[in-house]
């Protein structure tokens, strides 16, 4: 069933796992992500940027395809639509109006004041329908479709503490070291300031740029409240690379099936391989 990502999230808190949160971009990613979710019984997020809401056709066609495929996979394990780095009030109201049972306000670009104001709007019109909210703070490093950084900015503690008890959001991404897309060399993750944001906010954490992350850094990102773990690039990377492979072994194909299949199963392979590392299997 379609949820919000509060229950899920608090839950992974006290339970010491991470929910995967995985990108889609159309019908074969979606299907992916719920299979391998229910086959491991685990709570799963659909992130939707907004770039790939857009190429779906709008938020309302994402909604009604992703309920499509809850009711005809048999989809037992909770389930949040959730709209991803939402650029304004109006992006995160329309994808609120539209279905989506939860969304992220990144407002991170703007000063702390402007940000905790935008996020309290979006929290109080959110919640009145029980929609979860994530906020962030500081800047993730690298680039995913319209989000794009040119370094990398640690976020205050301070700020997110500001932040979290003014705002009243269910979740809250302290940007700590991360990157969108691939990352050059070793991830330098603020492990000191993470402990400290826990400690202060006492709030669900949230980790973007989870491609490229070693499982020992993930296992000391979850003990230090990180429930919440964000991944888009290697799915793309793992799907085109299946793609590619049948299309350079076969100058024939023209079935998109006959290719499109061998790529969502590696998204599926992939997907599962992060519900076990993150520990949200069996949690369902
Ligand atoms: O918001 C989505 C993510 O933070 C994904 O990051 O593409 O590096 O896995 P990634
Ligand atoms: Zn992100």
């Amino acid at each position: 069933p379609l949820v919000s990502m509060k229950d899920m999230l608090n839950k992974a808190l006290e339970e010491k796992y991470a929910v995967g949160q995985f990108n889609i971009n159309n019908l074969e990613w979606t299907q992916a992500i719920l299979a391998a979710a229910e086959q491991e019984k685990s709570p799963v997020i659909l992130g939707v940027s907004e770039g790939a809401a857009r190429h779906m056709g709008g938020f309302k066609t994402t909604v009604m395809m992703v309920q499509g495929l809850l009711e005809d996979m048999k989809i037992t394990v909770p389930v949040a639509i959730h709209l991803d780095h939402g650029s304004s009030f109006d992006k995160c109201k329309e994808a609120i109006e539209a279905g989506f049972t939860s969304v992220m306000i990144d407002a991170s670009h703007h000063p702390i004041e402007e940000n905790i104001e935008t996020t309290k709007k979006v929290v109080e019109f959110a919640h009145a329908r029980n929609v979860s909210v994530e906020a962030e703070v500081g800047t993730v490093g690298g680039q995913e479709d319209d989000v794009i950084a040119d370094g990398v900015v640690y976020a205050d503690p301070q700020e997110c503490e500001q932040l979290v008890k003014e705002t009243n959001v269910d979740c809250f991404a302290p940007a700590l070291g991360s990157v969108h897309g691939p990352y050059k060399g070793e991830p330098d993750l603020g492990y000191k300031e993470m402990e400290e944001v826990r400690d202060l906010t006492q709030k669900p954490l949230v980790l973007h740029g989870g491609t490229g992350i070693p499982t020992k850094d993930i296992q000391k990102a979850i003990s230090l409240g990180t429930s919440k773990i964000n991944v888009n690039t290697e799915n793309q990377i793992v799907f085109t690379k299946a793609v590619r492979d049948v299309l350079n072994n076969d100058s024939e194909v023209y079935d998109p099936r006959k290719f499109m299949v061998p790529g969502r199963e590696a998204i599926k392979e992939t997907v599962i391989g992060k519900i076990r590392e993150f520990g949200s299997n069996g949690k369902a």
